[in-house]
């Protein structure tokens, strides 16, 4: 079911598992099930003659090599036929997420609060995701980035080296440092740039909020290089609620892919001459890895033994909770699991009322938990499912041969037991769900069709925004992004940096330039304007408690994710076309969708309110990638005598200093 406008309810009733399963291609016969045991059971024998081998290579130290298995996909995914990879080892960037993604269900959510310490070291490192060799920005070597948890109330120590050859940042997506504003990680507004050779500690405290988030670079299109991870904060509440759903729970991140670093295509995404015209991915991956036919890009640099799709091997008879988080740079992600009912309990932080549908619409940045359960029978081999809309990309790309990008659930008999988590040693013969993607528009899911499960009624708003988003041709033929006739791009220094600066010279004695007076000097009444005199930062001004509608209005003929820092808001209502203005009083504030990530459709308004009650600099921006650095990106400066108060440490104020 997807979100789109058709008259089908998201809520729906599912019919048990129909019997007219197409079991393949080639396996329509009835004996199909019957071929594929027996050739299961070869596979096994052969699988533990070749454990056997391998211990013996060990053993006579026989230094295995890296690209050792032999047996390569033929022709495309459905036809492959069942085989084995004996000795596959995983390249040492890349993470084993099979473990490293696996939630444990004896997390204890209640302990007394603690300090937790994480260290994330940045570097550029040469790797293939999808059997395609190119340079990655990672964490800790690895890709995709480790999972960080935390119990709601902990505090986290986040430092991070930066060992790659560009500056970066850490922004953790969803979170609302409440009080610690330069925390926030966002390049040139709440903190200046980490650069080559440097550290810095990120030092901040998760008191109010639990769910699922994730973490990655917000300096230019970084993340889209590989630095990302998911975020998870547990929560006795969150247990008490949902806990006894589910069995076992695994990170699943789901992104589009790229064969090249992003900054080259950045720079002819806006060179130009070149109309808003996107570039189109190559591939998607699940969980850091794909299957990439290699023949496609001949004379490249491209392991085909290695563009391996990512295997899930999960307990039969069991509730799984997936928590898909789409980690892309660009494009919306449907995600299905053939025959397996997606139960929806989660949507960026916020728990549910379960809700059950067959494909999810995930546009960037955002987060849901989905629950599964193993029971299917008469196969026990199923696709995973994660479809780049391309309804959404202006052009094509020919590398991009099939947009549906597949993962494999294998069921096991043992609790826990992990399968080679990359492997192509596995695929399934199951078919999609047959529900007609409707999404022709990219659509988010319909967020009138869930509801929170922990219930807040919107107040009343006190004040209202509009804010009018596109693209036009700016100065040298430059296609950029405005919103309200501004276009974002980096200041000179952090803006909050420059902001304490017209405060607290003493933050640092270096910066001289500090003829900025309309950030934090505004008392009474409401301003909107530019941050000193730099017309790319567009700053609204909150000054006091205020409940904020943002009235967004998207003429661009592409849909956007728009995601708010520091907050999740209510999503009073979204719509084609021009606002209702008449029905303005009417929007339900009865319970509505709270989320920090919204698709705006195509030529469509969506409200928003959020409560400014959290001081800061906070940007409201587009989270696709090239849209960002064509300057969709606008910032709310909340509550400034507060922020005046904020201290930052002085390592922060370094980090602009030096620069
Ligand atoms: Cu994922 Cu500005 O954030």
């Amino acid at each position: 079911m997807s979100s789109a406008t058709s008259d089908e309810p998201a809520y729906e009733k599912l019919p048990a598992v129909a019997d007219d399963r197409n079991h393949g291609v080639q396996n329509v016969d009835q004996n199909g099930d019957n071929r594929r045991r027996y050739w299961i059971r070869i596979v096994a024998v052969l699988l533990i003659l070749a454990a056997i081998a391998v211990a013996l290579g060990v053993g006579l130290g026989v230094g295995l090599h890296k690209h050792q298995n032999s047996v390569t996909p033929s022709s495309s995914p459905s036809s492959s036929p069942l085989y084995t990879t004996s000795t596959y080892a995983l390249p040492d960037w890349k993470l084993d997420t099979s473990t490293a993604y696996r939630i444990s269900k004896s997390w204890n959510s209640s302990e007394p609060t603690t300090t937790r310490v994480y260290n994330l070291t940045i570097s550029d490192v040469v790797g293939w995701p999808d059997g395609y060799n190119r340079t990655l920005t990672l964490i800790n070597g690895q890709f995709p980035g480790p999972l960080i948890e935390a119990n709601m109330g902990d505090r986290l120590i986040v430092n991070v080296q930066n060992k790659g050859v560009n500056l970066t940042t850490i922004h953790f997506h969803g979170l609302y440092q409440n009080g610690t504003n330069y925390m926030d990680g966002t390049y040139q507004i709440s903190q200046c740039g980490i650069p080559p050779g440097a550290s810095f500690t990120y030092n901040f405290t998760v008191p109010n909020q639990y769910g699922t988030y994730w973490y990655h670079s917000h300096y230019s299109t970084q993340y889209m290089d590989g630095v990302v991870g998911p975020f998870v904060i547990h929560a006795q509440e969150e247990d008490d609620l949902i806990g006894d759903m589910y069995d076992y729970d695994q990170v699943v991140l789901v992104s589009d892919w790229y064969h090249g670093l992003s900054d080259g295509y950045l720079s002819s995404y806006l060179a130009s001459g070149n109309e808003n015209t996107e570039p189109v991915p190559d591939n998607a991956l699940i969980n850091g890895g794909a299957y990439f036919d290699c023949s496609l890009t001949p004379g490249d640099t491209c392991y085909q033994q290695d563009a391996n799709r990512t295997i899930f091997s999960f307990e039969q008879d069991k509730t799984y909770r997936l928590r898909v988080v789409n980690t892309g740079g660009f494009a919306e992600i449907i995600f299905s699991v053939d025959e397996h009912p997606l139960t929806v309990v989660e949507g960026d932080g916020v728990l549910i009322t379960p809700t059950t549908l067959h494909k999810l619409n995930v546009a960037v940045a955002q987060r849901y938990s989905v629950l599964i359960t193993t029971n299917v029978t008469g196969t026990d081999t199923f696709w995973v499912r994660a479809a780049l809309n391309q309804y959404c990309f202006a052009t094509t790309n020919p590398v991009l041969v099939d947009p549906e990008i597949t993962g494999v659930l294998t069921y096991s008999s043992s609790a826990n037991s992990v399968a080679a988590p990359y492997s192509n040693s596995i695929t399934a013969d199951t078919d999609s769900w047959g529900d007609v993607a409707a999404n022709v528009l990219c659509l988010d899911l319909n967020n009138t069709s869930i509801e929170p499960m922990v219930a807040m009624e919107a107040p009343e708003a006190t004040v209202f925004y509009r804010i009018d988003a596109g693209f036009m041709i700016g100065a040298y033929a430059i296609d950029l992004a405005y919103i309200n006739g501004t276009t974002w791009k980096p200041a000179s220094s952090s803006v909050l940096y420059q902001a304490y600066q017209m405060l607290s010279p003493s933050l640092s004695s270096t910066v001289a330039d500090n003829n900025n007076t309309e950030l934090l000097n505004t008392t009474g009444t409401l301003s909107l304007g530019v941050f000193g005199g730099d017309q790319n930062q567009y700053v609204i001004n909150v000054p006091d408690y205020q409940v904020v509608d943002v009235l967004i209005n998207n003429l661009d003929d592409g849909a956007h994710p728009f995601h708010l820092h520091g907050y999740k808001f209510w999503v009073m209502g979204t719509g084609p076309g021009a606002f209702p203005y008449p029905q303005y009083s009417t929007f339900n504030t009865t319970n509505p969708m709270r989320r920090d990530t919204l698709q705006v459709a195509a030529y469509g308004w969506a409200l928003i309110r959020f409560v400014a009650d959290n001081a800061g600099l906070w940007p409201l921006h587009c989270h696709i990638s090239w849209h960002l650095e064509a300057g969709l990106l606008m910032q709310f400066q909340v509550q400034p005598d507060k922020i005046a108060q904020l201290e930052p440490p002085a390592a922060w104020a370094q980090l602009c200093a030096a620069q």
